[in-house]
């Protein structure tokens, strides 16, 4: 099939490259001329793990340009540009201005709608340029992104005519949904909200396990996943829910529910607590660290989760600004992220603990559950990813860890 990306994001790119590994003509659309240049170039912008292998191996099938002209040769176009929070509701100008440049180019090419929008949108989207609108939303997680496309639990189809986009995915073997846009617009922002709830829930319940000896929320989890009404993802105690994603639809749904009369209370609280629980860990490493005042503070891990290089929203950025606030003097290593304006970065992680009186783990990158222990010691070290092994470190505190 021919299909045109517009967008080339970590959704777009992503999506690019495995229809194009599948055998498809992918022609990949973006407005910006550098990120096309370097795409031309072999430089793949972003960092995720296999798209650079996958990019390389498909590349017979994937064009890049900036030229919308070549949205005229595809039988699909995919929008996959961001849906950003204006005044914390959805911004639908970049979802409008991509669906206007494919109005402009063909008259039977079918829209297909990958961003994150809400429902009602496919139908505006429609209105507008006179085209179907199919929607396919995404559930791929930053950092495992190309197997979460290849193999996805479900695949969410949306509208009427959908045969063709039926076919696209036909390769997952994955059950799929076909409903109606609505539906479908849904299915994605309840299904971030519900995880973005499950996330806050474990994070409760590891500050309750902090108060109770001989109590540990990874046990605890455990405990609960098995049940299989629960199951076992998405309950890793830590600095709380952060990324691209999360935060901004669970506050565009919310708001968007409101206008319609509706109070999600549920997603509110799971938003508020979320926020709060940065100034909570952030007073907990100063009272138990007797102030960070004038103390040197080394961060690791900065971007939002491990395996990527993203820092939008990034939990780790709001607790560093929270312990600069105590008088702490930061600094961090991540793996991949090695330029801030905001912090110094040291290079190597061992430098960056050695020069710290506080170590504080935020993102879970497996190198961190490496770390030496001779390098650790002496340090008050506050394990907020539970990347550590308890028994291996003197931790003066992991998330959700009674102690005894
Ligand atoms: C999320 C969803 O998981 C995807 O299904 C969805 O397609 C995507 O948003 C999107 O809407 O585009 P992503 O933001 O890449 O994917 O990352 P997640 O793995 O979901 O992690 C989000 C945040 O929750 C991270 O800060 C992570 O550290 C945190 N998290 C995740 C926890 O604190 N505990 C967990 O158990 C899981």
């Amino acid at each position: 099939m021919k299909i045109a990306i517009i967008g080339l994001g970590y959704v777009g790119l992503v999506t690019a490259a495995v229809l194009a590994s599948q055998g498809n003509q992918v022609i990949g659309i973006d407005i910006d001329k550098k990120k096309i240049e370097s795409l031309l170039n072999g430089n793949i912008p972003i960092f995720e793990p296999g798209l650079e292998e996958k990019i390389k191996c498909s590349a017979s099938n994937l064009e890049f340009t900036d030229n919308f002209d070549h949205i005229r040769d595809a039988t699909l176009a995919y929008i996959c540009v961001p849906t950003p929070n204006f005044n914390g509701k959805m911004d639908l100008k970049y979802v409008l201005s991509a669906s206007e440049e494919i109005r402009k180019r063909s008259k039977e090419i079918t829209i297909v709608i990958k961003s994150t929008v809400l429902p009602g949108t496919a139908k505006k989207v429609s209105e507008v340029t006179g085209l179907t609108v199919i929607s396919n939303p995404e559930f791929t997680r930053e950092g495992s992104a190309i197997s979460d496309t290849e193999k996805p639990d479900r695949v969410v189809i949306g509208g009427f005519s959908t045969k063709l986009v039926q076919q696209l995915w036909s390769f997952t073997k994955a059950p799929m949904i076909v409903t109606s846009n609505e539906n479908a617009e849904l299915i994605k922002y309840a299904s971030n909200s519900f995880l973005a709830v499950k996330i806050s829930f474990i994070n409760q319940i590891a500050d309750l396990c902090e108060t109770i000896p001989n109590t540990d929320v990874n046990e605890v989890a455990i405990g609960m996943g098995l049940d299989k009404r629960i199951g076992k993802d998405f309950l890793k105690a830590g600095l709380g829910y952060g990324g691209s994603c999360f935060p901004k639809d669970t506050v565009a749904i919310s708001s968007y529910a409101q206008e319609r009369g509706v109070e999600l209370t549920i997603v509110k609280s799971a938003i508020n607590y979320n926020d709060q629980r940065i100034r909570d860990l952030a007073r907990k490493v100063n009272d138990l660290s007797d102030s960070v005042n004038g103390k040197s503070v080394c961060v690791l891990g900065l971007s939002f989760k491990d395996n990527t290089d993203d820092i939008r929203e990034s939990r780790s950025l709001l607790l560093m600004k929270e312990l600069e606030m105590y008088g702490a003097k930061v600094i961090a290593y991540d793996p991949i992220v090695n330029n801030l304006k905001s912090v110094k970065i040291c290079k190597n992680m061992d430098e960056c603990i050695k020069k710290s009186e506080i170590v504080i783990t935020s993102t879970e990158w497996s190198e961190f559950s490496q770390i030496n222990k001779d390098i650790l010691k002496g340090k008050m070290v506050f394990d907020l990813r539970r990347v550590l092994e308890p028994k291996d470190f003197k931790i003066v505190m992991g998330v959700g860890n009674g102690k005894n």
